[in-house]
């Protein structure tokens, strides 16, 4: 690990300097740039196991996991092993294959509410995707979702609705037309009354709920007691269907998802992140009736270039493989906690209001004292403190993301060495904030 005098960012400095000039804001994907802590982005130059090396040689423990997919630790060597042999036959088939079936055998074990899946690319495109085959099924048109959870860059699904117009549906970004999100309604996260409502109004028109069932992009949000089962009870009431976007939490808070955890079966599921283990890969999945709404079993259209791609599946079957093993999830609640715990009680000697919510290898910490249940109760965290946070922590060799607003995660590698650093490194860092 880098030692805070080591630190050093003048290889990552040029290297984004140029990027700036080739990519829109240096970056393929926002958050990367570490805007919203007014911060240097890290460029890094290898991964494997918990640890992340980057251009300039500094030594990381990683709490990023490349935003999720990592829960074997990077580079896992079954992983890369599994993969050398797949690139030796070929990186693209376009054609049926072993490996999808293979990994969607494995996809429909684990996840309760699916019989059948379809493999896509990205997170975004399998929400998009069910979001399609949600109002195909149901011949209705508007959904809710909840403001401060992400289902990806999709016109439909990129509303966030401030406080006022709650329930608008308008627009998060330019460049989306107000006519393709007139149909979003939106809700606060944890809030079965505001969610009842819309039904009372709409429920004839509402093809269903997309939610996280544990959110990891307002920052770690858990459901309050009853709310997925409320929000099971309102769709059945009104013949919507119930979408738990799982790309975030499938196989990592428990290996059948939230949905075993919490012993909800939603209608549809989405996956992304783990099932490609580290590999471009999303999918959707739902009863047989439902998804054989799409083409070309259904006259739902959706296909894709490399979907199924037998490198993204060869990584995804491997990486399922491994969490198939005994110990695995105990071993990452036990260390998570352990992690949470000791940060919890290291604010707390510091006199720094914390809320620090945990489940499985998922985690999130906010500076605030107001308790957590929704997106406006995250707003509340002090960001100024969480950027001074990140610094400290960069400094002392701990790679976490560079937003307020993101989860945290641990993986099989994270050691207890890795979590006794972290939290030496938290100590120091907390005392001087
Ligand atoms: C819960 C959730 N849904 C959807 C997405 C979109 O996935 P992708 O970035 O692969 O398009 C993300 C990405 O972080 C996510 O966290």
């Amino acid at each position: 690990m880098t030692s805070q005098t080591a630190f050093k960012t003048t290889q990552s400095e040029e290297i984004f300097s140029t990027a700036q000039k080739l990519m829109p804001g240096g970056v393929n994907s926002p958050v990367r740039a570490f805007k919203s802590i007014n911060g240097q982005p890290i460029v890094f130059d290898k991964v494997e196991g918990s640890r992340a090396w980057d251009v300039d040689g500094n030594e990381y423990i990683d709490y990023v996991g490349t935003w999720g997919p990592a829960i074997c630790g990077h580079a896992h060597p079954e992983v890369i092993n599994a993969l050398h042999e797949a690139l030796n036959k070929g990186t693209s088939f376009g054609t049926p294959s072993v490996q999808e079936n293979l990994l969607a055998e494995m996809v429909i074990n684990a996840v309760p509410s699916i019989e059948m899946v379809r493999f896509v690319n990205s997170g975004t495109e399998a929400c998009m995707t069910a979001l399609r085959v949600m109002r195909a099924y149901t011949g209705r048109d508007k959904i809710v979702k909840f403001q401060g959870n992400y289902h990806g860059h999709a016109d439909m699904l990129l509303v966030q609705a401030g406080s006022g117009v709650a329930t608008l549906g308008l627009p998060d970004s330019p460049g989306v037309p107000k006519s393709t999100t007139s149909s979003t309604l939106t809700a606060p996260y944890n809030d079965l009354e505001a969610v009842k409502k819309l039904f009372e109004e709409h429920g004839n028109d509402i093809a269903g709920i997309m939610l996280e069932p544990v959110v990891g992009n307002s920052g770690f949000i858990a459901p309050d007691a009853g709310f997925l089962e409320g929000l099971r009870e309102i769709t059945k009431e009104y013949g919507a269907l119930l979408a738990f976007d799982e790309v975030m939490t499938g196989f990592r808070i428990a290996y059948g998802g939230a949905q075993e955890r919490f012993g909800i079966t939603p209608d549809v599921t989405t996956l992304g992140k783990i099932i490609g283990g580290g590999l471009p890969v999303g999918a959707l999945g739902a009863s047989k009736e439902i998804m054989e709404m799409i083409a070309p079993a259904g006259p739902m259209y959706q296909s894709g270039t490399l979907s199924g791609n037998p490198l993204a599946m060869t990584a995804g079957i491997k990486t399922l493989e491994l969490l198939q093993r005994p110990g695995v999830y105990e071993q990452l609640e036990q260390r998570t906690q352990k992690l949470t715990n000791g940060l919890k009680e290291i604010a707390q000697k510091h006199g720094h209001a914390v809320q620090i919510g945990q489940i499985s290898a998922m985690f999130g910490v906010f500076f605030t004292d107001r308790p957590i249940h929704n997106f406006d109760d995250a707003k509340t965290s002090d960001v100024d403190k969480f950027a001074r946070y990140h610094r400290g922590m960069l400094e002392r060799g701990i790679y976490l993301a560079p937003s307020q607003f993101e989860a945290a995660f641990t993986s099989l590698a994270h050691s207890e060495e890795d979590i006794d650093k972290t939290l030496e490194a938290a100590e120091e860092v907390m005392a001087s904030l």
